[in-house]
Order: C-alpha cells, then structure tokens, then sequence
C-alpha cells in the first residue's frame, strides 16, 4: 500500500518515500517504511490470500505500492518450503543411544526447517533486493551500490540486471567463487577486496557520490527489510497464523530477524495475530559473535569483532548497522544468541544433509547448532514449536565447504562417500 511515511528508529523523525532515502539525516538511525494500516483492517484478512501468486508478491498490500503502469522486479522469491523437520535436529540423544533418524514419534513433531535455499540466487537475500530494486526502479534511479558478504552481492547483480539498473558490488576477495561467478554473469562491476565487508562497506561510503550511485548497504536504506519481512508473515501463514515458540536466525547485519520482527508487529495492527511472540534467536559463527558477545555483556549495541574468521561468509560481519535493533528484538522477545564453531557448523550441514536431505548453506546449519545446544540446556522443551532459517543454498559454497572440510580432517578416507574412482575406463 502507500507508504505514508519513512520513520527513524532511533529519534523517530519523519521522511517523505516521494524520494530515495537512505539514513537519518539527524543520527543516522535505520528508517522504517510505515503505512496506514488500520486502514487495511478486516478488508484484507489471512484468507483473502489463498490462491494468490506464490511469491512473496502475495502480500502485495503490505508492500510498497507502485503505479499503475509499474511491476515488481522479481524472479519467483519467497514462499520457500516450511518442511516439518524429519528428524527434529536431533537434538537429543535417542533413549536407545542412537543417533536420531526419521522420527517415528512426536518426540521432535515440533522443528521446522524454513528453507530459504530454495530463492532465486540460492539465498534469502534474494527477498530484499527484489523489493530494494523495485523502488530503485520506481525512483528511477540507474546505479545501486553495496558492499557485501558474498550472497547480497550476488542477489542485487541479478535483480539489478533483471531492472536494467547498474550494479557496482565491493566483496572480501576470499568469498565464495559462486557469488564472483554470479556476480560476473550478471553484469555487475565487481570490486574484490582485500578485507572484510566493513572495509567494502567504507569504499562504498567513500566512492558513492562522486560516482552517483545509490547505497542499498545492510540497513541503509529502507526497503531491504520490506523484503526480508515477508518471512514473518509466511512463517506465520505456513503455520496456521499462529507464531512459534522460537525463531532461529543466523545473523550477520540480522535484516532477516529486523524485518521478521517488523512483520509481526504489522500482522498485529492488522488484526491478524495476536500480541504473543516467539523466542528470537540470533546464531552467529563463534569467529565473529559481536552481538553474542553485547547480549552477554548486557550492552546495546556492539563492539567491532576483531580478527573475524568463519566459513559461514554471511556472518562474517563484525559490526551490524542496526545492531541496537536485533539486540532490543533479543531482550524484548526473551530470546538469546548463541555461537557456533565452524566444526560444529560443517557437521550440522552433514546432518541435515544425510538424514533429511537438505544440504543447508553453513550459515543455516548454524541454527541447527544453535537449537541442538538451546535444547541441551533447556532453553527450548520438546513439545516448543521451532523454526529454524535455512538461510541459503550448499550449492554456493561448494569451496569453502571443501576447504574447510581438508582443514577438519586434513587427509580424508580417500573419496568416502563416492566409492573411490575406477578407471581409466
Ligand atoms: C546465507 C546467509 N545467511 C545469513 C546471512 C546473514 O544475514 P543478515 O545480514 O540479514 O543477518 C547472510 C548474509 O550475507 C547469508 O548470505
Ligand atoms: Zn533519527
């Protein structure tokens, strides 16, 4: 619908979406596009949505309206699989002693992977650039700039090409080859660097206006989290409307939990849920915990992380943007964070992989991690209904994922799984 208007939140300032914004001019706060949306109450109910398009365009009021002769810049994305989780992490040891397969009681009826592998380039990063470029478009704006982890990157070369819109993207020269190769393809003006995504993210600051593009970073401009939202209201669609008891997300600049916590307050004023919440859990690489490390620390906000190091390239930021958002979304849902390593990272993905054939980006294994290590200690009971964020797709980081493996266990079986290699036939 239409924007009424752009809203900090940090001073709560108000700013016109007539035109593109990036930050609070005042104390660079993160803005939040706002609607009238008592206005939408008992016109536009959870069951007007059945039969809509597949996307995360069915929630085409709760986004920002375009005119009439303007269409989204989309690519299919959203609307990924809700699957019932086949083996509920395993999180718990059988009381046979064996490790968990399929279950075949209600022991873990209550996990669910959201898989987010499933988008368009491979991740959910795919949701925020749709929206992002869209207004780009709409604001007729031709260049976009961002630094990023690897997979931003790659979602903003693809919707930038599918808008005829440049894309000009700073990524750590160590990212995964798929998101280069991706990026290449497109068509985007790649710059690799020798450093991490908050040194990308100052070449961007430095080079924008003299070069006239617009920043789409993390957090610096409203309409990533309008994406990135619409996981909170298919989390509570693909679950009846009725929230979980716990959400699992990895986080790096946490656009993904920002947004999920926007959709819920939106969901709320639209009559549609009520004023229960679920446990908001941020899971991060334990190379680079800083929101971990603030939430113990009981800060709010965070401390750059120093010498950050992780396979799981999408957390390896060590200062987010809107880090005094997740950390109030943590306390205000009772939630955690909670730190993975990159070992334990690697046999997450081997788990879900082998018993329930989902072979997640190692960001989205981390939230099994985390859930296995929250059920240990009883943050999390058997009978809590969990949704854990597959954020991304294996198939991006087929070389880390090597890497690290020779790095675990430097000289492996040779070719366990593949039954070694007959030739020269
Ligand atoms: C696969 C994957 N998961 C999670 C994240 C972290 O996302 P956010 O920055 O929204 O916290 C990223 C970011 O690059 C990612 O690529
Ligand atoms: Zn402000």
């Amino acid at each position: 619908m239409r924007i009424s208007y752009l809203e900090c939140t940090r001073c709560g300032e108000h700013l016109s979406a007539d035109r593109p914004q990036n930050i609070c001019p005042k104390d660079g706060g993160v803005l939040f596009a706002r609607y009238d949306l008592a206005s939408l109450k008992g016109k536009l109910r959870p069951e007007n949505l059945s039969g809509r398009v597949a996307s995360m365009w069915r929630y085409a009021e709760v986004l920002p309206e375009l005119q009439r002769n303007e269409k989204p810049v989309t690519l299919g994305e959203g609307f990924t699989p809700m699957l019932a989780s086949l083996c509920g992490g395993g999180a718990l040891p059988r009381q046979d002693g064996a490790e968990p397969r399929h279950h075949t009681s209600r022991e873990y009826a209550g996990v669910y992977i959201k898989d987010e592998g499933l988008n368009p380039t491979g991740s959910f990063k795919a949701r925020g650039m749709s929206v992002a470029v869209t207004m780009a478009k709409h604001y007729g704006l031709k260049k976009l700039a961002a630094p990023s982890a690897g997979n931003a990157g790659g979602a903003l070369a693809a919707y930038a090409a599918a808008a005829g819109i440049e894309a000009h993207i700073f990524m750590p020269k160590d990212v995964p080859m798929a998101n280069r190769m991706e990026c290449d393809y497109y068509g985007a003006h790649v710059t690799l660097v020798d450093g991490l995504i908050s040194d990308c993210g100052r070449m961007v600051a430095e080079r924008k206006d003299k070069e006239g593009w617009f920043d789409v970073s993390t957090l610096k401009e409203p309409f990533r989290v309008e994406g990135k939202k619409t996981m909170g209201y298919e989390v509570a669609e693909q679950l009846g409307w009725k929230l979980p008891q716990g959400i699992i997300y990895p986080t790096g600049g946490g656009v993904g939990m920002i947004g999920m916590w926007k959709a819920f307050e939106e969901m709320e004023e639209l009559g549609w849920i009520g004023s229960e919440r679920p446990k908001m859990i941020t899971v991060q690489a334990a190379g680079c915990a800083p929101i971990v490390r603030a939430l113990e620390a009981g800060k709010s906000a965070s401390e750059m992380w120093a010498g950050a190091a992780t396979f799981a390239a999408g957390l390896r930021v060590p200062k987010a943007y809107g880090d005094y958002l997740i950390l109030d979304i943590l306390k205000k849902s009772q939630g955690t964070a909670v730190a993975a390593t990159d070992e334990e990272i690697l046999a997450a993905m081997r788990h879900w992989a082998s018993l329930e054939g989902v072979f997640a980006a190692p960001e989205g294994a981390a939230s099994l991690v985390a859930y296995r290590k929250l059920r240990a200690s009883g943050f999390f009971r058997a009978e809590d209904k969990v949704v854990l964020f597959n954020t991304g797709s294996a198939y991006k980081y087929l070389d880390m994922i090597e890497a690290q493996q020779k790095k675990a266990r430097p000289e492996p079986p040779a070719a366990r799984n593949i039954g070694g290699i007959i030739g020269p036939y």
